[in-house]
C-alpha cells in the first residue's frame, strides 16, 4: 500500500534482488510482471515501452543505475566507477523526450558522486536507497498534485484526457488521473472520456484499463471524435499529463495533444497540465528545443502482426508535440496551480 492512500497497481518494484515492471505493452489482454536484472535490460524495458510516461521512465532509470550498482558490490573501485559510467550512458540512450529520465540520472549521478571513496557495496546501498525515495516521492507528489488539481473540478465534470498519464506512467496514482483519482475521492462524480491515442493506444489499453479497474466511468473515442464532443457541449475540461515542459511553459505530451489543445481553445474549455516539478526542464528555453522521439514506422503500419498500410508507404512516427503555453490554462504542480503559465511564473516555482 502506498503512502497517503489506495495504490492501484504497482507499476515497477524492487522484488528479490530485481526490479519488477508491469509490461505494458501487453495490456489490458494480459497483466504480467517482466523481471529485469541490470541496467542494460532497463534501458531496453524503456526503449521497448515495458515501462512508458514519464515519471514511470525516471523511476525506472533509477532502480537500473541502482541495479547495476548491486550487479557490481565486489567489484574493485575502479571497475565499478567505469561500469557505472557506461550504465547511465545505456539508460540516457533508451528514450529522448521525457526529461525525468534526465532528471532522475542526474539525481543518481550526485549520490554517487556524493559516495566517492567509499567501498562499491557502500555505494551501491545508498543509491539503491535513492531510488527506493524516487519512487516513493512521485507517488506523495501524484497525491499533493492531485488535491490541488481536484479544486479545479466540479462536481459531475466531464473530463477528457489523452494519452496515459496514470498510475501506469507513474510509481502510483498518476498525474492527469491523479487528479480524477482525487477529485472522485472528495466524492465528486466525475466521467472520463478517453482518447484512444494513437498509435500506439495508450487511451484505450491504459487509460479505460486502469479507470475500469476503479469504476470511475469512461467512454472511450478514437482522437478524431474530440471535436465533436466538445462542440456539443460535452466535455468541460481537458488535463493531460506531459513529458518535458520548457521554461516559458510550452508542454511536450503525446502526439495528439496539440491538436486537442486546440479544439479546447475554440470551445473555450479548460485545457490543464498534471506537471510535477521533474518534468520541468528551465535549460530549455521553448518547445521548439525539446527533443521529439520518432519511433518505429511499424507502429502506424498496422498493430502487432496485423498489418493494414500500403507496402511501401512512406510513415512518419513522432510520438510527441508540442503545445505552446498561451494554450495551456493551468499547470498543476505539487507546489500549487500556475495559471497562464509562462517564464516569470515557473521560474517563480522553483525559488519559492
Ligand atoms: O510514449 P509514452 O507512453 O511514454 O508517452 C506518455 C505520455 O505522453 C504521458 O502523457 C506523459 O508521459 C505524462 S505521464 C504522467
Amino acid at each position: 500500500m502506498a503512502e497517503g492512500g489506495k495504490q492501484p497497481v504497482e507499476t515497477l518494484r524492487w522484488k528479490g534482488g530485481r526490479v519488477e515492471m508491469v509490461d505494458q505493452r501487453v495490456l489490458p489482454a494480459r497483466f504480467d510482471y517482466l523481471a529485469f536484472s541490470s541496467a542494460v535490460e532497463i534501458a531496453e524495458g524503456i526503449r521497448s515501452m515495458v515501462v512508458r510516461g514519464a515519471p514511470a521512465i525516471g523511476c525506472a532509470a533509477a532502480y537500473g543505475v541502482a541495479l547495476e550498482a548491486q550487479n557490481l558490490r565486489n567489484a574493485a573501485p575502479g571497475d565499478f566507477a567505469t561500469a557505472m559510467d557506461v550504465a547511465f550512458e545505456v539508460l540516457a540512450a533508451s528514450r529522448p523526450t521525457a526529461v525525468n529520465l534526465f532528471w532522475a540520472l542526474k539525481r543518481m549521478r550526485v549520490m554517487l558522486d556524493s559516495a566517492t571513496g567509499r567501498a562499491p557495496a557502500e555505494i551501491a546501498d545508498v543509491l539503491l536507497a535513492e531510488a527506493h525515495e524516487v519512487l516513493a516521492e512521485d507517488i506523495r507528489i501524484n497525491r499533493a498534485m492531485g488535491a490541488f488539481g481536484a479544486t479545479l473540478l466540479s462536481d459531475g465534470a466531464r473530463v477528457l484526457t489523452h494519452c496515459n498519464a496514470g498510475a501506469l506512467a507513474t510509481a502510483g496514482h498518476g498525474t492527469a488521473l491523479g487528479v480524477i483519482r482525487s477529485a472522485v475521492e472528495d466524492g465528486k462524480r466525475i466521467s472520463v472520456i478517453a482518447d484512444e491515442t494513437r498509435p500506439f493506444l495508450q487511451g484505450a489499453r491504459l487509460t479505460a484499463w486502469e479507470m475500469v479497474q476503479e469504476k470511475i466511468p469512461v467512454t472511450l473515442i478514437t482522437d478524431n471524435m474530440a471535436g465533436h464532443f466538445m462542440s456539443q457541449g460535452e466535455i468541460d475540461a481537458v488535463i493531460v499529463g506531459t513529458d518535458r515542459v520548457a521554461a516559458n511553459g510550452d508542454v511536450a505530451n503525446k502526439i495528439g495533444t496539440y491538436m486537442v489543445a486546440v479544439l479546447a481553445k475554440r470551445h473555450g474549455i479548460p485545457f490543464y497540465v498534471a506537471c510535477p516539478l521533474s518534468t520541468i526542464d528551465l535549460d530549455i528555453p521553448d518547445g521548439a528545443a525539446i527533443p521529439i522521439e520518432e519511433r518505429s514506422s511499424d507502429e502506424v503500419t498496422g498493430f502487432r502482426e496485423y498489418k493494414w498500410a500500403a507496402e511501401g508507404v512512406k510513415i512518419r512516427n513522432p510520438a510527441f508535440d508540442v503545445t505552446p503555453a498561451d494554450l495551456v490554462t493551468a499547470l498543476i504542480t505539487e507546489k500549487g496551480i500556475v495559471k497562464q503559465p509562462n517564464k516569470q511564473r515557473i521560474t517563480k516555482l522553483f525559488t519559492s
